[in-house]
């Protein structure tokens, strides 16, 4: 079997956690390729509910957990998370590849510096330290996790750049000794781990974080993160061949979100707007903030499919639009009197264009059943699938593991 990429298609926020854990079953490892501490993977078991930021969502299902060098980590999230899952009777099986950027204070602190400078023109970052992070690695100013192992983790260049640029830079006293302590004995290379896997018959599940639409080159910058989010990015994140992506799964939802800046096309205002939110339970896993709301974008969906050559899609929180009595799709913009289906043509100029829409169907007290899908859902479905010339695997319709329809029996 081959390996697969679960990978967002909006703007994060897509139900990924929930789908990863769900698939995590058939296979060794699960590997978290990009992001950092930004990311909230939600994973809903019965009355639980687990929200994990570094930890790769397999987690709950026993699998080997492997953090690539493309991940900003922060050393400190990762040790509460991993107590949290102890105190719960899990095992993290976890090991963190030595060419990890590291988050620490300074960073967080210069993501809230940089928003501030920005004025109204900030990003609304997580202030996780995220770009700041993977900033200080292309500048080669910070050490990396295998140094906090080797002894050689050196901050003097860093708190030197740091100083000539902030008044105040957050204390340092103290924290090379706790981070060292988190993430003791975990230190490895995850690249070679998961070629001697697959060498060894078995397949691993890439875990995306974020969406398509916050890729640093390929989103709506510079409204987006500070790294890649699409699948091609986990060959070269990981170092492996480009040939072990294996294949793609696209995960959507059955409308939009976005939290933090930017523009958002299908944004909607009013009651919709809030029904959306507290039935979707719309707020930041990560930073609580409400999310923004807004009808599916079939226009940025196909290009986020088209860029990551996803071969399936998982369409999640159907059951969401079962409660509206109106149903929406974005099958165009207009771009000053020219409607476009492209997204790459409209993107330089996204917060000016107008959706044009396509009532569909309210799929208003629809019966969901796992089972089967009744007729309007299938029908949307299917629709769906004809616009973007991708099956859809499988349909999540409730944030419980157990509220999933599987369409295709593979
Ligand atoms: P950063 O990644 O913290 O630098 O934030 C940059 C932008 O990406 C902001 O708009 C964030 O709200 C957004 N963002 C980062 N991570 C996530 C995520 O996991 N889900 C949704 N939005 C995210
Ligand atoms: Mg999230």
């Amino acid at each position: 079997m081959p390996n697969l990429c679960i990978v967002g298609l909006q703007w994060g926020d897509e139900g990924k956690g929930k789908i990863v854990d769900y698939y995590a079953d058939r296979f060794h490892s699960v590997v978290r390729y990009n992001g950092g501490s930004n990311a909230g993977h939600t994973i809903v078991i019965g009355k639980r509910t687990y929200v994990f930021h570094l930890l790769p969502s397999g987690l709950l299902k026993n699998k080997r957990l492997l953090i690539g060098p493309g991940v900003a980590v922060d050393p400190q999230t990762l040790t509460e998370e991993v107590e949290m899952i102890r105190r719960e009777g899990h095992k993290a099986n976890l090991a963190v590849d030595g060419r990890c950027t590291i988050v620490t204070p300074l960073e967080k602190a210069m993501d809230s510096f940089i928003e501030e400078l920005k004025g109204d023109k900030a990003i609304g970052t997580t202030k996780r330290g995220i770009g700041p992070s993977y900033a200080m690695r292309a500048l080669r100013l910070t050490p990396r996790a295998g140094d906090l192992a080797r002894g050689t983790f050196d901050l003097s260049s860093a708190l030197k750049f740091y100083r000539s640029l902030m008044k105040k830079p957050p204390s340092m006293e103290g924290w090379t000794e706790s981070a060292r302590t988190s993430l003791s004995g975990l230190i490895g290379d995850v690249g070679e781990e998961i070629m001697e896997t697959n060498e060894a018959g078995r397949s691993v599940l890439f875990e995306g974080a974020q969406g398509v639409l916050l890729d640093l080159v390929h989103g709506t910058y510079p409204y987006v993160t500070g790294t890649h989010t699409l699948a091609s990015y986990v060959p070269a994140s990981l170092g492996i061949p480009a040939t072990s992506l294996g294949d793609v799964m696209g995960v959507a939802k059955a409308y939009a979100t976005r939290v933090g800046e930017g523009p958002f096309p299908t944004e909607i205002h009013g009651k919709v707007e809030s029904l959306i939110r507290e039935t979707g339970r719309e707020y930041g896993a990560t930073t609580g903030r409400p999310r923004r709301i807004g009808w599916l974008d079939l226009v940025a969906l196909k290009y986020a499919v088209k860029m990551n050559g996803v071969s399936t899609l998982a369409l999640t929180k159907l059951d969401i639009l079962t409660k509206l009595k109106e149903f929406k799709v974005c099958t165009h913009y207009d771009v000053d009197g020219t409607e476009t289906a492209e997204f790459s043509r409209a993107l330089p100029q996204l917060s000016s264009v107008k959706p044009v829409y396509l009532d569909l169907p309210p799929l208003y007290g629809a019966e969901l059943t796992t089972a089967r899908l009744h007729r309007p859902v299938e029908k949307f479905v299917e629709y769906l699938e004809d616009e973007m010339k991708v099956s859809v695997s499988i349909v999540s319709m409730g944030e419980e593991r157990t509220a999933t329809h599987r369409r295709v029996t593979d």
